[in-house]
């Protein structure tokens, strides 16, 4: 799949702004803080919902101004798809494609997919359990929306359970009908998302394995580690266990057990990368998870998703560079670089030069 147009109107520096992209590679440049990344944002926000760092939508309002608009033309093998957003000071966001409105916004990744590579996924490695949590969660919902309800009403469920919890300690309560309820619930969603975290992380094992092989000859691990032991991951194991917890749970007034507590497990050479990893194994395990789950979203959906590399050339050695490169020679790209002489410029790269939010060449 590819982006044809992006349209920007009053989005971040941008008064306004119209960007003709190639399908292959695409070179956006300029000095720090023209607004690349504002690019590379407004596309990773029509595809995901939500912007990949703005706290607030309202951020992404050009300072001064009342709403912000975005226009994108896209196409997959099937057709031309044509999507809106408006953007309004309220933080809300007005959605459409092919002019159809769109009310669940992660119905979005339905249409467009994007697999953003950035500086800070070295934290994929490095950083805590829950950034791998938000990974493995993000590249399951981009394709399976069920998977998206399960966390969302389990995230409900937990919620509940917690309050609950609070208040049977401060009654100094040993258990509560209630509290089987939530625990009913977190079991059900719990071993759903289990096993497909469980299936996601084995795919993923396999894809990122090989491509760390092909760019360093060292031996790529990933292992789910569930916070609940159970064998089957049953909504019925899960609720036993839990069940045994229940004690513990309330004398913290907390729950101590389940999938917010899951940790997927990084190795490379067979000890954890995390704890004893050289800087450029870790950066190494970060790109091949990416390049993977790039993979994976062309594996499941037919379709390899756009690409957005932000800033991350001047970060790789001139092999990791090149394996980069061959790997994404036939997808569409979209690079911000300040420096473009890193950048492989095959026939079909197409540059922008970015000033002041205006695209001044
Ligand atoms: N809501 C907004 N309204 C106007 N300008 C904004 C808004 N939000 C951010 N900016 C401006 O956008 C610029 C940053 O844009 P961006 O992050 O895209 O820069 P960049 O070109 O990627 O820089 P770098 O090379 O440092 O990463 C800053 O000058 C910032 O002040
Ligand atoms: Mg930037």
């Amino acid at each position: 799949m590819y982006i044809k147009t992006l349209k920007l109107s009053n989005f971040r520096n941008y008064k306004s702004a119209r960007l003709e992209f190639s399908p292959y590679t695409n070179v956006i440049y300029g000095n720090n803080a023209q607004g690349k990344t504002n690019i590379l944002e407004a596309v990773y926000l029509f595809s995901q919902g939500r912007s990949h760092r703005a706290r607030s939508d309202r951020e992404l309002i050009r300072f001064g101004e009342g709403f912000a608009k975005l226009d994108i033309e896209f196409s997959d093998e099937r057709r031309d798809h044509f999507g809106q957003m408006q953007i309004l000071k309220n933080g809300r966001k007005a959605v459409s494609v092919n002019h159809v409105h769109i009310v669940k916004l992660s119905a979005l990744m339905n249409y467009l997919n994007v697999v953003m590579f950035s500086p800070e996924d070295l934290d994929l490695v490095k950083g805590s359990p829950g950034v791998r949590r938000r990974f493995i969660d993000s590249s399951i919902s981009q394709l399976y929306p069920s998977y998206l309800s399960s966390l969302i009403d389990y995230n409900k469920a937990l919620n509940q359970k917690n309050s609950l919890l609070k208040l049977l300690r401060a009654r100094g309560a040993a258990s509560d009908p209630t509290l089987d309820i939530w625990n009913e619930q977190l079991a059900e969603h719990g071993a759903r998302i289990m096993r497909a975290r469980l299936e996601f992380s084995e795919l993923i094992e396999t894809a990122a394995k090989k491509i760390q092989a092909e760019i360093s000859r060292e031996q790529l691990g990933i292992k789910y580690v569930p916070s609940i032991k159970t064998d089957e991951m049953t909504a019925q194991a899960v609720l036993e266990k839990l069940k045994e917890y229940e004690r513990r749970e309330i004398d913290a007034a907390s729950s101590l057990h389940g999938i917010q507590r899951d940790d997927i497990e990084i190795y490379v050479n067979e000890r954890e990368a995390r704890l004893f990893g050289s800087q450029g194994q870790q950066r190494t395990a970060a790109l091949s998870l990416k390049i993977a789950q790039a993979d994976y979203i062309k594996e499941v959906k037919g379709e390899y998703p756009v690409l957005l590399l932000d800033d991350i050339m001047s970060e790789l050695d001139i092999n990791r560079r090149m394996y980069l490169a061959e790997r994404i020679r036939d997808k569409q790209v979209l690079i911000t670089s300040t420096d473009t002489d890193l950048i492989d410029k095959a026939t079909e790269t197409k540059l922008f030069r970015i000033e002041n939010g205006m695209v001044v060449e």
